[in-house]
């Protein structure tokens, strides 16, 4: 008698071609080479580590149709073909007519605090992301979060965490004056709140807000195709809208959007600047040509801009990114299983362990996130990422640590290049660290450089 199906699966819609062998270690090998990296994973060789979820950015497999546009690079200086045909692409999918290629996102964040932001201006956005908040600073301005506050808190189940609170963003306005805020800075989804979206309601209150008040709003559309899926499945009237249409959507109020294309776009390389406005267009390309290379190729190679292109083409597929946060809440829900605490609702690009719950014995200062990302490489060879006080940096006036709510271990899906297999493997061993959790000793930091602390800083074991 043929048994009753209750569930269908999903699976990825690509089969494997081409395989890169990873290399297995020994626990006593692990424990110098962490050791080596003094407790941070960024400084481990890559060819130490056996399944890599410290990041999704640049990481991600292309596919035979990329890898057959590497092979069409027009390597001219000035006018590639490529160019053109990213371009067209960028106003296709983003909707934005002007455009200018850097070799990644940061790259991009640099162009527009540069152009948009005077000393002792204020940004308000949803949330700091690393990059961008050190160039908006570098800048001359200063921060402010207006996130609503469910997104610092890990338990809580608002399907759109990174929604802005408008009162926040009044206040502030309020405060300093419409004219000291250059340009809203928005992200959909939130990295640093555990790639959580915003809504398209928001968006459009935030809209007639920010053009009663005068202020432009620009767009971190580094991931905005996992915003539009989670619009599409979370928000009333988008069920039967295309992922593409949505993307559109979503940036018709912005005025422009940086991108880093090592993300949505599925490539190994490569950033976007794009905008509404010709006279800042006009600004960008002529720091382009300073700080990127000529305004056709931005730091990139002809190759690379075509991989783009048809990246751009391959990230709104829905089956994609279907199976793409398929696979990261398959992990989530598996690690759930087990009593693990994760951030809540699964993420888009990953998902973030709660480290202050998962180490409660440790006290902020003695680096939680950081500790349990060392205790998963030396486990397993697993390795993630520390999001928490180590990334928050110092406060840019009075020089103390910044203490976020959020301390959190980042398991990052590179798109297309793990299997289920490969994530219960990572799940069984973060299991095991659970089990043991209370032999745990914290870290203190005995080196740490000027920015962006978190890529490079030191630790030892306390
Ligand atoms: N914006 C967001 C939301 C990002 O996540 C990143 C990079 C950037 C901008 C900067 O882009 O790396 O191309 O210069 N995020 C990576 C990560 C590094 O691991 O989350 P980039």
């Amino acid at each position: 008698m043929a048994k009753k199906i209750l569930k269908r699966s999903w699976a990825e819609p690509f089969k494997i071609k081409v395989v890169e062998p990873i290399k297995m270690t020994t626990r006593a090998v692990r424990e110098k080479a962490i050791k080596e990296a003094a407790y941070n994973t960024f400084l481990l060789r890559s060819e130490d580590v056996y399944i890599d979820l410290l990041t999704d950015s640049g990481t991600n497999a292309m596919s035979d149709y990329q890898w057959a546009g590497m092979m069409i690079g027009d390597e001219a200086y000035a006018g590639s073909k490529n160019f053109y045909t990213l371009w067209n692409n960028v106003k296709k999918y983003y909707g934005m007519p002007y455009f200018v290629p850097t070799h990644q996102g940061r790259a991009a964040e640099h162009l527009v605090s540069k152009i948009l932001i005077k000393p002792g201006d204020y940004i308000a956005g949803n949330m700091y992301f690393t990059t961008t908040r050190l160039h908006q600073e570098l800048a001359g301005a200063t921060f402010v979060d207006v996130i609503i506050d469910e997104a610092h808190n890990p338990q809580s189940q608002h399907p759109f965490k990174g929604n802005v609170d408008l009162k926040k963003l009044d206040k502030l306005v309020k405060e300093v004056g419409a004219k000291k805020i250059p340009y809203l800075s928005i992200a959909g989804p939130v990295n640093m709140a555990g790639g959580q979206p915003i809504s398209m309601q928001n968006i459009s209150e935030l809209t007639e807000y920010c053009k009663k008040a005068g202020i432009k709003m620009w767009f971190d559309a580094t991931r905005a195709v996992e915003n539009a899926y989670f619009i599409k499945e979370r928000e009333k009237g988008y069920a039967e809208k295309t992922i593409a249409q949505i993307l559109k959507e979503m940036l018709v109020p912005f005025e422009g959007i940086w991108v880093s294309a090592k993300k949505d776009l599925m490539v190994n390389i490569g950033g976007i600047l794009a905008t509404r406005n010709k006279k800042f267009f006009a600004e960008a390309k002529n720091l382009c040509v300073v700080y990127e290379g000529l305004h056709t190729y931005g730091g990139l190679a002809g190759r690379d801009m075509e991989a783009m292109a048809r990246g751009l083409e391959e990230m709104v597929e829905y089956d994609t990114i279907k199976a793409r946060i398929g696979q990261v809440e398959y992990c989530g829900n598996k690690l759930k299983s087990y009593g693990i605490p994760i951030v809540e609702p699964i993420g888009g690009h990953a998902v973030f362990l709660d480290a202050k719950k998962f180490l409660s014995h440790l006290k902020q200062i003695e680096f939680p996130a950081q500790t349990l990302t060392a205790e998963i490489y030396v486990d397993s060879g697993v390795r993630g990422m520390e999001r928490g006080i180590v990334s928050a940096g110092r406060n840019a006036k009075t020089g103390d640590h910044n203490y976020p709510k959020l301390e959190l271990v980042r398991l990052t899906f590179p798109r297309r290049v793990y299997t289920q297999a490969h994530i219960d493997v990572t799940v069984e061993s973060i299991a095991q660290v659970y089990e043991d959790r209370k032999k745990i000793r914290g870290l203190k930091m005995i080196y740490e450089p000027k920015y962006l602390r978190f890529f490079q800083g030191r630790f030892e074991k306390l």
